[in-house]
This record gives C-alpha cells, sequence and structure tokens, in this order.
C-alpha cells in the first residue's frame, strides 16, 4: 500500500492515537497509512531516520497508562519487562514471565487499540531453544497483540533467535548495551562499551543484528560516542536510552518521566512529579473523609423508588 504522506498544519494539536509526525523543518505531516498498519509503520520507521524526524518511545504496562500514552503524540509504546521493578517491585528484570508480559502487553493494546506495541520477551525466553524462542515470540503476538516484539543480546545466539523469529513474519526489536537481564555477569546496572575492544564488540553486534533482520535497535547505557558510530553504521533506527543525543530516537520508562518512581538514573529528565500530585491528592481525599466535606450531595444517589 502506497504511504499518503499529507503535509497538514503547522501547529499540532494532539488527539488518541494520531500518525501526525514532526518533519526535520517543523511541519506536521500526517501518515495515513500508518494508522493500523504494522508494515506501513516498520517502512515509516526507517523514512523517518532517513529523514531526521526523531522517534519517541515510551514504556507502558496497563491500559490506563496506555490510554493516556495513546492521547500524547508517542510514535510507539513498548511494555518492557521493566514492569518487573517499576510495577511489581522486584529488583530486578529476571523474575517477569512470560504469563506477565503477555497480560500486560494485552492489557496495553485494550487501552491502545491503534498504537504501534513492542513487547519485551522476558528472562530465559529465547536462550534455552529456538523452539521455544519462536513460541514465545509468537505468544506475545497473538495473546498478547503486540505489533512486534524486543530481545536482549547481539551474540551469535542471539542472532539466530532474531533471524528464526523474523522468519515466522515477526518483527524484532533488538536491544543491546546495559541490558538489564544480563545484570547478573555484568556485575550490576554498569555502563557498557567504555573500552577500545567493548566498543568494537557493540559496534559489530550493531550491524551483526542489522543483518539478522531487526527493523529498530534499542541502545541503553553506552558513551553518546558508540551510540553515535553505531547510528551511522545501520539503516534501521537506533532508539537511546542513556545512550546520549545522537540516535534516531529515545525511550524512556514511564514512571521515571513522569517522576512516579524512586529510581531517578543520571540519564532521566522528569517532566512531572506524579509522585507528589498522587499523595497530594490522597490526603485531599483523606481530609475531607475526616471532615465530612465528602462524599457532599452531588455524590450520593437518590432515594429509592417504586420502579427504577
Ligand atoms: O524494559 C524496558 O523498559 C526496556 C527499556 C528500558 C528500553 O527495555
Amino acid at each position: 500500500m502506497a504511504s499518503l504522506a499529507l503535509t497538514a498544519a503547522t501547529t499540532s494539536k494532539t488527539t488518541g492515537n494520531s500518525p501526525r509526525k514532526r518533519t526535520a523543518n517543523g511541519k506536521v505531516t500526517r501518515d495515513l497509512a500508518m494508522k493500523n498498519n504494522n508494515q506501513q509503520n516498520l517502512h515509516a520507521f526507517r523514512k523517518m531516520k532517513a529523514e531526521g524526524t526523531k522517534i519517541c518511545m515510551v514504556t507502558a504496562y496497563d491500559a490506563s497508562m496506555a490510554r493516556c500514552v495513546a492521547a500524547s503524540e508517542m510514535d510507539i509504546i513498548l511494555v518492557g519487562d521493566s514492569l518487573g521493578m517499576v510495577v511489581l517491585g522486584y529488583e530486578n528484570t529476571l523474575q517477569v514471565t512470560m504469563g506477565d508480559m503477555i497480560t500486560h502487553s494485552a492489557a496495553v493494546r485494550r487501552g491502545a487499540p491503534q498504537s504501534f506495541v513492542i513487547a519485551d520477551m522476558p528472562y530465559l525466553s529465547y536462550h534455552l531453544s529456538l523452539d521455544e524462542a519462536k513460541a514465545n515470540a509468537a505468544a506475545l503476538i497473538t495473546a498478547g497483540k503486540a505489533d512486534a516484539v524486543k530481545l536482549e543480546g547481539g551474540t551469535a545466539s542471539r542472532q539466530e533467535a532474531i533471524r528464526q523469529i523474523v522468519d515466522c513474519e515477526i518483527p524484532v526489536c533488538g536491544h543491546i548495551g546495559l541490558t538489564p537481564q544480563s545484570v547478573y555477569r555484568f556485575g550490576g546496572f554498569r555502563v557498557q562499551g567504555k573500552t577500545p575492544e567493548a566498543h568494537e564488540q557493540l559496534l559489530r553486534q550493531a550491524v551483526a543484528l542489522e543483518k539478522a533482520g531487526i527493523f529498530m535497535l534499542v541502545l541503553e547505557g553506552i558513551p553518546e560516542e558508540l551510540a553515535r558510530e553505531i547510528t551511522a553504521a545501520v539503516k534501521i533506527p537506533t532508539i537511546g536510552i542513556g545512550a546520549g543525543r545522537y540516535v534516531d530516537g529515545q525511550v524512556l520508562v514511564y514512571h521515571d518521566l513522569l517522576g512516579h518512581s524512586t529510581l531517578m538514573p543520571k540519564f532521566v529528565k522528569q517532566y512531572a512529579n506524579l509522585d507528589q500530585t498522587i499523595t497530594s491528592a490522597l490526603n485531599g481525599y483523606c481530609a475531607e473523609v475526616r471532615s465530612g466535606a465528602f462524599p457532599a450531595a452531588e455524590h450520593t444517589y437518590y432515594p429509592i423508588t417504586e420502579q427504577e
């Protein structure tokens, strides 16, 4: 299907699930073909890279969060396995299961029926065998209702898993650098790619992952210069988190960017303080319950009549 990129107004007011795009010259374009058409979306993301239009991605884990994201100008929702930490309260992402990912991905889809949704493949869902990797990726698409899956790592075995999943017609997003599922091997959440050898290795892995068939690559926790080199070396879009300025787009965890989290890594910019807003609203409610101001007459039902 041909892409119908129509130039619309230069100022944009947000509409839910809007396929409107900001181009490098500030114009807003309406790519009608992007709406609810995954293959077109994959092409559109590559086109955004080619045109220098930054791609915006954020995580979401349930229907109400997804509804808010869908009402914004976000390009992509990531159902990250970070849900293990920010929603389920684990210390890392290793305990997240396929069941968790399917439940949360399907919830996100219900809240954002038209958005492009990527679901994370959790720890051990693609490590043990290629058959399991394919079946688990497929489950995130069929039961989790995602448009694409993401998996971590760039070694030869990850490249093979990606080739086979893509061969099942499932779009795969790669993820290299500070891959949280490697936290024990890394000895903590440490910036990667700092030595010349590690730098070269990540650069080689990025190119190999592109060859294996990924449509997009998340670069996490690496020096800005390395991210810039990788971005120049591949045709697919790169999405950074703690990878600096010279990537094709950015991703942040919903709770971090909205100030609804206890951790605040250096690379996060907080655009709201939800913790404060929520606590103060809850205290307002408590105060009014205690004073009797809530519920008021307008919050109560009328007396029961004989007929409903
Ligand atoms: O799980 C997640 O949220 C992620 C992002 C941090 C990229 O993988």
